[in-house]
């Protein structure tokens, strides 16, 4: 298995659609999926039960025992500095750059726990976390379409796998 490519970036970058698409030619792991089935929880019930920070913790022990080509993280993976330490020292670090409007179009129907604080709580969020996903190795223009994403992502594999 080649190094892990870590997928960040804010909610509704396309994270999910790009791992729908690696995944029928790769071993992807996407860390929502994961925190769900293990748990036996969606995440919105979780956040509801538990907190915020019970689930960042818990996000952050996935992300450490997650081996795969790639790992699809949750949009919040940077709030902790030691996960973007994590991700460099063990991988490549590839961040989806999207429009906030675009994302916010995507989202704001979703039951995403984080949404139900409101269009400029969540834009607000965007700004602080925006250098935060700046840090990654690769920041991809995610208004490309997912194709095109895949093979810039195939591209660098070869160069730095
Ligand atoms: C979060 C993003 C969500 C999920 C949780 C928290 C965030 O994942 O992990 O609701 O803090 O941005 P997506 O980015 O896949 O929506």
């Amino acid at each position: 298995m080649t190094k892990p490519f870590y997928i960040i970036g804010f909610m509704g970058t396309g994270k999910s659609s790009l791992k729908q698409y690696l995944a029928k030619s790769n071993h992807v792991i996407d860390l929502d999926e994961l925190f769900e089935t293990l748990t036996g929880m969606d995440i919105p019930s979780y956040f509801d039960r538990y907190g915020e920070t019970a689930f960042r913790l818990e996000e952050s022990r996935l992300l450490r025992n997650a081996r795969a080509d790639y790992v699809v993280t949750g949009g919040g993976i940077v709030e902790r500095e030691a996960n973007v330490d994590w991700m460099r020292a063990k991988g490549v670090i590839i961040a989806l750059d999207l429009a906030f409007e675009t994302c916010w179009e995507r989202i704001k129907d979703s039951d995403r726990p984080l949404v139900r604080n409101g269009k400029a709580a969540v834009h607000a969020l965007y700004e602080r976390r925006r250098p935060l996903y700046a840090r990654a190795d690769h920041v991809l223009d995610s208004s490309l379409s997912t194709e095109a994403i895949a093979h810039i992502l195939e591209q660098l594999k070869e160069e730095e796998g």
